[in-house]
């Protein structure tokens, strides 16, 4: 393939920060993060989180990106240029695909989101509603769903029809500090609620005795899905950074964000499920069953509610952006496509995969896999198995084909605070690929297993 002479570039390491960041902070941060971290030993967890984030998260994080910035290609581009036979090019291929079935019930969540903002202000949250009836009735209608999920990849397809500077970067500008500004707002409020103190002790009360194999397992799957990891975004947009920028500082700053992030995610929601008498929970039900019923309980809470929903779209709308960049990135180097074309290609087949995911809750009710609705089944496919495959494969390709001295060049060039050595090689042969073997084959056993 030609390398193409005039590739978009972020127009500041804050572009590309902000981006990033948008990419890796998602429904993973809010509402994953603060229920695993609770249940897993609080701060006793976080501790090992940073510690799966510092020793195998953000060297990856940096490999992906050079990935990207060294061949200024798409995944599949990029793994085919570094390497000669073309069976690594499937890695790249397996990326891609993988991006696009993750975009395709992202958007279907999204599409909720986007419901849930509109239902808190028409109608607000009443205490007298039942939540979960509220919940199944929308997700098991077919009509609205579908749409809010269409809705969810029109306004995707329309950033990323914009282009990297005028859609991503512009975007990720407005909406990051937007989410941490409306973050903060939420984390006060319910840290100021009385009773607020038995949610901030479930989610950091430290508890040493929690940390098992399992506690690890479940560290390191997090981090890998909050920051994005074998899923392409990483490769894709570091290769729109400049050859001018370091790429350890400006990825810390992207890890930072993500873990604060996550962090004070459980402090906004753990403090009001507690001070109004609910019992934590993660996942869709955390947020369209417990938080709504939360928030219809606390004076101001349908504005609250309101907020809390604008946030989850945002998290949700970032992170498709660059699941959909991916796919059409990959449609423009290796194809020829023009940008709008494939946008807008890409993002109506994105439209239709998604559809039997949201049907999964009316008319395809009773297609099952492994006792997995059809959305289960799309998560549990694309992170449980193929993203662990992706990212082992990025580590030992960087490792032993691109080879750790070329990897560790394009890491370090130009100089910047943090510079990549020996202890990089270490974790890259021979810590990484373990570590990643070891929570696929859990993975595995527990669906599985005995
Ligand atoms: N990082 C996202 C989150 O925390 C989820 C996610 C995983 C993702 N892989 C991705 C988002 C790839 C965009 C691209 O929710």
């Amino acid at each position: 393939m030609e390398e193409k002479q005039n590739r978009e570039q972020w127009g500041s390491k804050i572009g590309f920060i902000l981006a990033t960041a948008g990419s890796a902070v998602g429904l993973g941060n809010i509402w994953r993060f603060p229920y695993i971290a609770g249940v897993n030993g609080g701060a006793a967890f976080i501790l090992i989180y940073i510690a799966a984030i510092l020793l195998i998260g953000y060297p990856l994080m940096c490999t992906e990106v050079a990935l990207g910035r060294r061949t200024q290609k798409n995944p599949v581009g990029a793994f085919a240029s570094l390497s000669k036979g073309k069976s690594w090019r499937f890695v790249g291929g397996l990326i891609v695909l993988v991006a696009f079935f993750i975009l395709s019930y992202y958007s279907v969540i999204g599409g909720w989101s986007l419901a849930y903002m509109t239902k808190s202000v028409i109608g607000g949250f009443k205490p007298t509603f039942n939540y979960e009836e509220l919940f199944t009735g929308h997700i098991s209608q077919v009509w609205e769903p579908i749409i809010w999920h269409g809705i969810f990849m029109i306004l995707t397809i329309v950033i990323i029809e914009s282009g990297v500077l005028n859609g991503i970067q512009k975007w990720s500008k407005i909406l990051m500090p937007g989410l941490f500004i409306l973050l903060l707002a939420l984390a006060i409020r319910s840290m100021t609620l009385s009773g607020a103190s038995e949610g901030i002790a479930f989610f950091l009360k430290p508890d040493f005795s929690k940390i098992t194999f399992g506690t690890i397992q479940a560290a390191i799957s997090q981090a890998f899905y909050s920051l994005s990891i074998g899923m392409g975004p990483l490769i894709t947009y570091g290769s729109y950074l400049s050859k001018k920028d370091n790429i350890p500082d400006n990825v810390g700053w992207v890890a930072g964000a993500d873990t604060t992030v996550a962090i004070i995610a459980g402090l906004a929601i753990f403090p009001a499920v507690f001070a109004m008498g609910y019992k934590p929970n993660a996942g869709a039900g955390l947020a369209f069953i417990t938080l709504p019923a939360v928030f219809s309980q606390m004076a101001g809470g349908s504005f609250f509610g309101f907020i809390f929903f604008v946030l989850l779209s945002v998290a949700a709308l970032t992170s498709a952006m660059s699941l959909l960049e991916v796919v059409v990135a990959w449609i423009i180097d290796e194809k020829g496509w023009n940008r709008r074309k494939a946008s807008i290609g890409i993002g109506i087949l994105v439209f239709i995969v998604g559809i039997p995911a949201t049907l999964g809750y009316s008319v395809l009710s009773d297609v099952k896999f492994l006792g997995m609705d059809l959305l289960d089944t799309y998560d549990f496919i694309t992170n449980n198995i193929v993203l662990p495959i992706t990212g082992l494969f990025t580590a030992i390709f960087a490792a032993y084909i691109w080879k750790v001295e070329y990897a560790m060049e394009e890491i370090n060039t130009p100089k910047g605070k943090i510079t990549f050595g020996s202890f990089y090689r270490f974790l890259i042969m021979v810590i990484i690929p373990i570590a990643v073997c070891f929570i696929m084959i859990m993975n595995l056993i527990e669906k599985f297993g005995a």
